[in-house]
C-alpha cells in the first residue's frame, strides 16, 4: 500500500471538496494520505506518489493556497526519483488558458523528475457539474501505478 501526498489547490472549494473525495477513495483502496489545506513541500518528502487537485484562477494562475508549495518546490526542487505523480486540473474551458494551473504544476514534477502513468485529468466546468464523476474513474486507473503490498 502506498502513502501519498495530495497537494490541492482551491479558491472557492470545487477542488478541496474533490480532494476530500479521492483522499476518501484512496483510504478506501487501503492507501494512506498526507493532505493539508495549504501543502508543504515537507508533505513530498517521505511518499511514494504525489496527486495533485487544483482548480485555476484569474488568468491561468494557481490558487493561492498552492502558491507557497510551488514557489518553495521551485527554489528547493524535491527531486522525485521516477515517483508516481497525477494532476487533475478543474478548470473553465471559457478561458483562453483552460487548466493553466495544472499545466504549471505537471511541469513541476516532471522538472522534479517524477513520471505520469496516466495523462492529467482537465475537468471542464462548462461540461461537468460533477467533477468527481470523471475524477473517480481517471483514480482508479491511477492507483494501478501504487504500490499494493
Ligand atoms: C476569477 C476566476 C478566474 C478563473 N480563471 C480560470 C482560468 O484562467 N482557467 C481556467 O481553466 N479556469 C478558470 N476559472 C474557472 C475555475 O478554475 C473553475 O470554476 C473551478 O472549477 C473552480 O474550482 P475551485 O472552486 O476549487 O476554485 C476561473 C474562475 C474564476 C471565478
Amino acid at each position: 500500500m502506498a502513502r501519498v501526498a495530495l497537494i490541492m489547490g482551491s479558491v472557492y472549494g470545487a477542488a478541496q471538496e474533490l480532494s476530500n473525495t479521492v483522499q476518501q477513495a484512496l483510504h478506501d483502496a487501503g492507501h494512506t494520505t498526507v493532505y493539508n489545506s495549504s501543502a508543504l513541500v515537507t508533505d513530498i518528502h517521505d511518499v511514494d506518489a504525489c496527486l495533485v487537485i487544483t482548480s485555476t484562477t484569474g488568468q491561468g494562475d494557481l490558487p493561492s493556497n498552492l502558491e507557497s508549495f510551488y514557489f518553495s518546490a521551485r527554489d528547493t526542487m524535491p527531486m522525485q526519483q521516477q515517483k508516481p505523480f497525477g494532476v487533475i486540473a478543474l478548470g473553465d474551458s471559457s478561458y483562453p488558458t483552460f487548466c493553466g494551473a495544472g499545466e504549471k504544476m505537471e511541469e513541476l514534477f516532471y522538472e522534479l523528475q517524477g513520471i505520469a502513468p496516466v495523462p492529467m485529468l482537465k475537468i471542464d466546468a462548462c461540461e461537468t457539474l460533477e467533477p468527481e464523476t470523471k475524477a473517480l474513474p481517471w483514480l482508479k486507473d491511477w492507483m494501478k501505478s501504487l504500490p499494493t503490498v
